[in-house]
């Protein structure tokens, strides 16, 4: 998807700039955040701050805005463009440029019938740090696009899943919730409020390698993701999955409550 901004107005270095003056740069190696905008508040910002500078700390970068500042940037660029619904981009290189980046987001047919997701044997260098990689990124987009998938999910080295080309990965059996370990992936908001989700419902949570070949040891699988947020899977490669499991369906309710609640709290 073209990193270009849409709507009116994108933010540079803090200041309001009408989008036909945007200048494409050249991103590999930047940082960058997307959030989602409901009801024009950008959802778990304080999360998305705290790991873009975590983001800059791991590529040596030190980003001269504070938290206030960059929050102060993205409620000027929600009211000045006017829209309540979306993802934005921030990104980081030289500039600090914020703005509305067209989003695709899962149909209901898709939250209903899981998606089949496909699978690609890569590893994103330092997994923690949210930094532009085009290499996997267009590997996984050339092999979405090729085989009509909704995602794809890399394998490394030793045969594990670590996470989506853009998602995390989550793996139920019985009333356990696994998810590959902290280590090896990006750690995903919408990863941490699904812990956190299957933690409020009491199930069992844990952080463990899951290989490819024991894939058939599981109930159902979802991934999860500021854009997808917790979808179901229906297929892997030509393992099928069951996407009316009861855990699957409550960690979707409840992280939907979690959104209207956030909502809530943040408009107050
Ligand atoms: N990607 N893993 C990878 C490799 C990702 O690129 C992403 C998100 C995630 C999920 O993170 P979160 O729940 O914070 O969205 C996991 C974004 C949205 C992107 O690059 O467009």
């Amino acid at each position: 998807m073209a990193l270009l901004p849409i709507h009116r107005y994108y933010m540079l270095n803090g200041t309001l700039e009408p989008v036909d003056t945007f200048v494409p740069s050249e991103n590999e190696g930047g940082i960058y955040e997307v959030l989602r905008v409901v009801n024009g508040v950008p959802l778990f910002l304080d999360e998305h701050l705290e790991r873009l500078y975590k983001s800059a700390e791991i590529a040596g970068r030190t980003i001269s805005f504070c938290t206030e500042e960059i929050s102060e940037i993205l409620k000027m660029l929600i009211a000045k463009n006017d829209i309540e619904l979306g993802n934005i981009l921030i990104s980081y290189k030289t500039n600090l440029k914020a703005f509305f980046i067209q989003h695709n987001y899962p149909s209901d047919s898709a939250y209903k019938n899981g998606v089949h997701c496909g699978i690609l044997h890569a590893e994103r260098q330092n997994p923690n740090a949210k930094v532009f990689q085009t290499s996997v990124r267009q590997q996984a987009n050339t092999l979405i696009a090729e085989s009509n998938f909704h995602e794809v999910l890399l394998v490394d080295k030793q045969g594990r899943i670590t996470e989506g080309s853009r998602s995390n990965v989550f793996f139920i059996r019985g009333l356990e919730v696994i998810t590959p370990k902290a280590d090896r992936v990006l750690l995903g908001i919408t990863r941490k409020k699904a812990l956190q989700c299957a933690n409020l419902l009491n199930f069992i949570v844990k952080e463990e390698d899951v290989k490819l070949e024991q894939l058939s040891n599981f109930d159902a699988v979802f991934i999860t993701g500021t854009s997808p947020k917790i979808l179901p899977v229906r297929k892997i490669s030509e393992f099928e999955f069951s996407t009316e499991n009861m855990v699957l369906r409550k960690l979707i309710s409840k992280f939907s409550f979690q959104i209207e609640e956030y909502i809530k709290d943040t408009q107050l």
